[in-house]
Protein backbone atom coordinates (compact mmCIF):
# COMPACT_ATOMS: atom_id res chain seq x y z
CA UNK A 1 0.00 0.00 0.00
CA UNK A 2 1.62 3.69 -0.80
CA UNK A 3 0.57 6.14 1.40
CA UNK A 4 0.11 9.77 0.19
CA UNK A 5 1.60 12.67 2.02
CA UNK A 6 1.92 16.00 1.95
CA UNK A 7 5.59 16.33 3.85
CA UNK A 8 7.39 13.92 1.88
CA UNK A 9 11.17 15.24 2.61
CA UNK A 10 14.07 14.07 4.78
CA UNK A 11 16.66 16.54 5.56
CA UNK A 12 19.94 14.22 4.92
CA UNK A 13 23.62 14.55 6.26
CA UNK A 14 26.68 12.67 4.65
CA UNK A 15 30.01 12.32 6.08
CA UNK A 16 32.96 10.94 4.69
CA UNK A 17 33.25 8.26 7.39
CA UNK A 18 31.05 5.61 9.94
CA UNK A 19 33.57 7.63 12.76
CA UNK A 20 32.65 11.02 11.58
CA UNK A 21 28.91 10.32 11.20
CA UNK A 22 28.65 8.42 13.99
CA UNK A 23 30.46 11.75 15.84
CA UNK A 24 27.22 13.57 14.40
CA UNK A 25 25.26 11.58 16.37
CA UNK A 26 26.61 11.62 19.61
CA UNK A 27 26.81 15.62 18.93
CA UNK A 28 23.00 15.60 17.92
CA UNK A 29 22.05 13.22 21.61
CA UNK A 30 24.10 15.49 23.17
CA UNK A 31 22.55 18.81 22.48
CA UNK A 32 19.60 17.44 22.65
CA UNK A 33 20.03 16.52 26.60
CA UNK A 34 21.75 19.83 27.10
CA UNK A 35 18.73 21.71 26.09
CA UNK A 36 16.77 19.36 28.44
CA UNK A 37 18.54 17.71 31.04
CA UNK A 38 15.69 15.88 32.29
CA UNK A 39 13.98 14.85 28.87
CA UNK A 40 13.83 11.81 26.93
CA UNK A 41 15.76 10.16 24.72
CA UNK A 42 14.53 6.88 22.22
CA UNK A 43 17.53 4.74 22.04
CA UNK A 44 18.27 1.81 19.81
CA UNK A 45 20.72 -1.16 19.22
CA UNK A 46 22.08 -2.83 16.73
CA UNK A 47 26.08 -2.45 15.02
CA UNK A 48 25.18 1.25 14.12
CA UNK A 49 25.33 2.63 16.88
CA UNK A 50 27.84 1.61 18.77
CA UNK A 51 30.75 4.30 17.59
CA UNK A 52 28.13 7.00 18.00
CA UNK A 53 27.81 5.30 21.81
CA UNK A 54 31.11 5.67 22.19
CA UNK A 55 31.93 9.11 20.95
CA UNK A 56 28.85 9.50 23.67
CA UNK A 57 30.67 8.14 26.23
CA UNK A 58 33.93 10.32 25.15
CA UNK A 59 31.49 13.42 25.78
CA UNK A 60 30.34 12.52 29.47
CA UNK A 61 34.21 11.86 30.19
CA UNK A 62 34.99 15.59 29.16
CA UNK A 63 32.01 16.95 30.81
CA UNK A 64 29.87 18.05 27.96
CA UNK A 65 26.82 16.37 28.72
CA UNK A 66 25.08 15.11 31.96
CA UNK A 67 22.65 12.49 31.55
CA UNK A 68 22.05 11.80 35.51
CA UNK A 69 18.11 13.47 34.93
CA UNK A 70 17.30 11.72 31.49
CA UNK A 71 15.10 9.09 31.09
CA UNK A 72 15.67 6.86 27.58
CA UNK A 73 13.29 4.31 25.75
CA UNK A 74 14.59 1.26 23.41
CA UNK A 75 12.77 0.56 20.33
CA UNK A 76 12.96 -2.92 21.19
CA UNK A 77 13.86 -6.64 22.11
CA UNK A 78 13.86 -10.00 21.80
CA UNK A 79 11.14 -12.17 23.05
CA UNK A 80 12.21 -14.71 25.43
CA UNK A 81 15.65 -13.72 26.49
CA UNK A 82 16.54 -12.80 29.62
CA UNK A 83 17.65 -8.97 30.69
CA UNK A 84 21.29 -10.66 31.45
CA UNK A 85 21.41 -12.83 28.25
CA UNK A 86 24.95 -11.86 26.18
CA UNK A 87 22.32 -11.21 23.04
CA UNK A 88 19.54 -9.24 24.69
CA UNK A 89 19.03 -5.42 23.94
CA UNK A 90 19.24 -4.94 27.17
CA UNK A 91 22.48 -6.61 28.27
CA UNK A 92 23.36 -4.19 25.02
CA UNK A 93 22.47 -1.08 26.29
CA UNK A 94 24.09 -1.61 29.68
CA UNK A 95 27.33 -2.83 28.16
CA UNK A 96 27.71 -0.02 25.27
CA UNK A 97 26.37 3.01 26.79
CA UNK A 98 24.50 2.81 30.20
CA UNK A 99 27.68 1.57 32.86
CA UNK A 100 29.81 4.30 31.29
CA UNK A 101 27.87 6.96 31.52
CA UNK A 102 25.98 8.69 34.84
CA UNK A 103 22.44 7.82 33.80
CA UNK A 104 20.21 6.42 36.51
CA UNK A 105 19.02 2.90 35.79
CA UNK A 106 16.07 3.27 37.03
CA UNK A 107 14.90 5.22 34.10
CA UNK A 108 16.30 3.21 31.67
CA UNK A 109 13.71 1.50 29.84
CA UNK A 110 13.82 -1.76 27.14
CA UNK A 111 11.01 -3.62 26.72
CA UNK A 112 10.72 -6.51 29.18
CA UNK A 113 11.48 -10.10 26.84
CA UNK A 114 10.01 -12.21 29.14
CA UNK A 115 6.86 -10.62 30.10
CA UNK A 116 4.15 -13.01 30.89
CA UNK A 117 1.28 -10.70 28.98
CA UNK A 118 3.41 -9.29 26.51
CA UNK A 119 -0.01 -7.19 25.26
CA UNK A 120 -0.13 -5.76 28.69
CA UNK A 121 3.80 -4.89 28.94
CA UNK A 122 3.11 -3.73 25.58
CA UNK A 123 0.46 -0.57 26.13
CA UNK A 124 2.00 -0.58 29.79
CA UNK A 125 5.69 0.40 27.90
CA UNK A 126 3.46 3.31 25.64
CA UNK A 127 1.84 4.59 28.74
CA UNK A 128 5.35 4.88 30.81
CA UNK A 129 6.56 6.59 27.30
CA UNK A 130 3.55 9.12 27.21
CA UNK A 131 3.65 9.71 30.81
CA UNK A 132 7.47 11.18 30.74
CA UNK A 133 6.02 13.36 28.69
CA UNK A 134 7.04 11.86 24.90
CA UNK A 135 10.36 11.44 23.13
CA UNK A 136 12.57 14.45 22.77
CA UNK A 137 15.18 12.32 20.32
CA UNK A 138 14.52 8.59 18.65
CA UNK A 139 17.73 7.46 17.01
CA UNK A 140 16.97 4.64 14.55
CA UNK A 141 18.40 2.31 12.53
CA UNK A 142 17.71 0.81 9.48
CA UNK A 143 17.27 -2.89 8.40
CA UNK A 144 18.38 -4.27 5.06
CA UNK A 145 14.39 -4.24 3.87
CA UNK A 146 14.17 -0.74 4.89
CA UNK A 147 12.60 -2.10 8.72
CA UNK A 148 12.76 0.79 11.52
CA UNK A 149 12.81 -0.87 15.10
CA UNK A 150 11.33 -4.01 14.47
CA UNK A 151 8.64 -3.05 12.50
CA UNK A 152 9.43 -5.31 9.17
CA UNK A 153 7.59 -4.27 5.98
CA UNK A 154 3.99 -4.43 5.78
CA UNK A 155 3.98 -2.96 9.11
CA UNK A 156 1.76 -0.24 9.53
CA UNK A 157 1.73 3.05 9.76
CA UNK A 158 0.19 3.57 12.84
CA UNK A 159 1.34 0.85 14.46
CA UNK A 160 1.77 0.93 18.37
CA UNK A 161 4.10 -1.33 20.18
CA UNK A 162 3.60 -5.06 19.75
CA UNK A 163 4.78 -8.44 19.75
CA UNK A 164 6.23 -9.27 15.79
CA UNK A 165 7.32 -12.15 13.89
CA UNK A 166 10.87 -11.60 13.07
CA UNK A 167 11.33 -11.69 9.02
CA UNK A 168 14.43 -14.89 7.76
CA UNK A 169 16.06 -11.91 6.52
CA UNK A 170 15.90 -10.39 10.09
CA UNK A 171 16.83 -13.27 11.98
CA UNK A 172 19.37 -14.44 9.34
CA UNK A 173 21.12 -10.81 9.97
CA UNK A 174 20.94 -11.25 13.22
CA UNK A 175 22.19 -14.62 13.41
CA UNK A 176 25.76 -13.19 13.71
CA UNK A 177 25.71 -11.78 17.13
CA UNK A 178 24.58 -15.70 17.92
CA UNK A 179 26.15 -19.04 18.39
CA UNK A 180 23.82 -20.14 15.75
CA UNK A 181 20.83 -18.95 14.00
CA UNK A 182 18.68 -21.23 16.16
CA UNK A 183 19.39 -19.15 18.95
CA UNK A 184 17.72 -16.41 17.32
CA UNK A 185 14.65 -15.39 18.79
CA UNK A 186 11.46 -15.48 16.32
CA UNK A 187 9.80 -12.89 18.28
CA UNK A 188 10.26 -9.37 19.22
CA UNK A 189 8.68 -6.35 21.36
CA UNK A 190 9.13 -3.31 19.08
CA UNK A 191 7.94 0.03 19.26
CA UNK A 192 5.47 0.94 16.90
CA UNK A 193 5.55 2.73 13.47
CA UNK A 194 3.04 5.22 15.18
CA UNK A 195 4.97 5.40 18.17
CA UNK A 196 8.24 6.49 16.39
CA UNK A 197 6.49 9.28 14.42
CA UNK A 198 5.43 10.58 17.58
CA UNK A 199 9.01 11.64 18.96
CA UNK A 200 10.04 15.36 18.80
CA UNK A 201 13.46 14.45 16.40
CA UNK A 202 14.42 11.37 14.68
CA UNK A 203 17.80 11.15 13.77
CA UNK A 204 18.48 7.80 11.45
CA UNK A 205 21.93 6.74 11.67
CA UNK A 206 23.14 4.26 8.78
CA UNK A 207 26.58 2.77 7.59
CA UNK A 208 28.25 1.26 5.21
CA UNK A 209 27.22 0.51 1.70
CA UNK A 210 25.35 -2.88 2.47
CA UNK A 211 22.57 0.01 3.44
CA UNK A 212 23.05 1.69 0.23
CA UNK A 213 20.06 0.41 -1.23
CA UNK A 214 17.78 0.34 1.66
CA UNK A 215 18.63 4.78 2.32
CA UNK A 216 17.90 5.20 -1.29
CA UNK A 217 14.79 3.75 -1.27
CA UNK A 218 14.11 5.61 2.28
CA UNK A 219 14.94 9.12 0.56
CA UNK A 220 13.73 8.84 -3.11
CA UNK A 221 11.66 6.07 -3.09
CA UNK A 222 7.62 5.54 -2.87
CA UNK A 223 6.34 6.71 0.79
CA UNK A 224 4.80 2.92 1.53
CA UNK A 225 4.53 0.58 4.33
CA UNK A 226 6.21 -1.91 2.07
CA UNK A 227 9.58 -0.13 3.09
CA UNK A 228 8.80 1.16 6.40
CA UNK A 229 12.00 3.91 6.87
CA UNK A 230 9.75 5.77 3.58
CA UNK A 231 7.13 6.75 6.69
CA UNK A 232 9.49 8.85 8.40
CA UNK A 233 8.96 11.26 5.22
CA UNK A 234 5.37 11.95 7.15
CA UNK A 235 7.59 13.14 10.20
CA UNK A 236 8.96 17.14 10.17
CA UNK A 237 12.16 16.45 11.81
CA UNK A 238 14.05 14.00 10.53
CA UNK A 239 17.54 14.01 9.81
CA UNK A 240 19.54 10.64 8.50
CA UNK A 241 23.28 11.03 9.37
CA UNK A 242 25.29 9.00 6.89
CA UNK A 243 28.54 8.10 5.79
CA UNK A 244 29.63 8.16 1.94
CA UNK A 245 29.23 4.18 1.56
CA UNK A 246 25.39 4.54 2.87
CA UNK A 247 24.47 7.66 0.89
CA UNK A 248 26.19 6.00 -2.54
CA UNK A 249 23.32 5.70 -4.14
CA UNK A 250 21.38 8.72 -3.74
CA UNK A 251 21.28 11.19 -6.78
C1 LIG B 1 17.80 -1.93 16.78
C2 LIG B 1 16.76 -1.97 15.76
C3 LIG B 1 17.01 -2.36 14.34
C4 LIG B 1 18.38 -1.97 13.80
C5 LIG B 1 18.55 -2.43 12.36
C6 LIG B 1 19.94 -2.21 11.85
O1 LIG B 1 17.27 -1.54 18.04
O2 LIG B 1 15.67 -1.70 16.09
O3 LIG B 1 16.02 -1.81 13.53
O4 LIG B 1 18.52 -0.58 13.87
O5 LIG B 1 18.25 -3.79 12.25
O6 LIG B 1 20.82 -3.05 12.54
P1 LIG B 1 22.39 -2.87 12.47
O7 LIG B 1 22.70 -1.57 13.12
O8 LIG B 1 22.96 -4.02 13.25
O9 LIG B 1 22.75 -2.88 11.03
Amino acid sequence: MTVETESNSINVAIFSTAEEASREVARRIAGAVNRRPDGVLGLATGGTPVKAYQALIGMYRDGKVDFSKIRTFNLDEYIGLPADHPQSFRHFMDQQLFQSINVDPERTFVPDGLASDVAQACSQYEAMIRDAGGIDLQLLGIGHNGHIAFNEPGSAADSRTRQVALTDETIENNARFFESIDQVPRHAITMGIGTILEAREIVLLALGEGKAEAVKKMVHGPITEQHPASLLRRHRNVTAVLDAAAARRLA
